[in-house]
């Protein structure tokens, strides 16, 4: 899926005053490209992955997946489009609280009526180490552990787009590169679209392009 940016301007409000987050932000990114984004804390690069997932909205621009406006879906349309399409391994991880660790994997495959059996989901978390957590619910895993429940819970279905942010951030260094080993692997044999926050220069160099996102807008370094 390529995704394409233009003038896309966000800006939040504290009380009355106005904080520009993005401006005029342009970008095109192709099909099964892996593009990583680096940007000093405050930038605004959890915003703008929160606005291609479609979870917050612009305040002008555009975001086209395939040259489609997503501006232009309804609510409903969004979220079966983000359910099908769009992998997301955030912050805060997302993760459903009253399922297990093997429920959440197989959850997104369930949204999108895909059979599969839950050896592929097991497998999956055994990769990402949790093969020893299958029946944990996230409350009971650790950070790090649930950063890696939610890189296996985006990884399963194969999405054609991948939003991860910082997905390594909470791991060891040795943890940190088997699971983005892993990573990588999977999103080049699916030939996903990928954009990847992330503050390691050592995982931008592993992706086809690294951008800076600075002063609200995106520059290739
Ligand atoms: N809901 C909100 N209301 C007001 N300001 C916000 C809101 N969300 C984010 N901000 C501000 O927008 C700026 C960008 O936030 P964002 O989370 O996108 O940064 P980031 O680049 O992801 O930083 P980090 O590397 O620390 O994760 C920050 O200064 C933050 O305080
Ligand atoms: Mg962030």
């Amino acid at each position: 899926m390529s995704v394409q940016i233009k003038n896309l301007n966000k800006s939040y409000y504290l009380d009355t005053q106005k904080i520009e987050i993005l401006k005029d932000l342009n970008v095109e990114i192709k099909t099964s490209e892996v593009v990583a984004i680096l940007g000093s804390s405050g930038s605004g690069k959890s915003t703008l992955l929160s606005l291609l997932a479609g979870l917050d909205f612009c305040d002008s621009g555009e975001i086209r997946f395939n040259q489609i406006d997503i501006a232009r879906l309804n609510q409903k349309e969004l979220t079966a489009f983000r359910a099908e399409h769009i992998g997301i391994v955030f912050q805060n991880y997302y993760l459903v609280s009253h399922l297990t660790a093997l429920e959440n994997v197989l959850l997104p495959l369930e949204i999108q009526n895909k059979m599969t059996l839950p050896e592929e989901a097991i497998n999956l978390l055994q990769k990402v180490g949790l093969g020893h957590r299958l029946h944990h619910a996230p409350g009971e895993l650790s950070g790090g552990e649930s950063q890696r429940l939610a890189i296996a819970r985006a990884l399963i279905s194969k999405p054609q787009l991948l939003l991860a942010d910082e997905p390594s951030g909470s791991l060891d260094t040795e943890t940190g590169k088997k699971v983005m080993d892993l990573f990588f692997e999977q999103v080049r044999a699916n030939g996903t679209t990928t954009v990847l926050v992330t503050h390691d220069r050592g995982i931008a160099d592993r992706c086809d392009r690294v951008l800076k996102l600075e002063n609200g807008q995106l520059c290739d370094i």
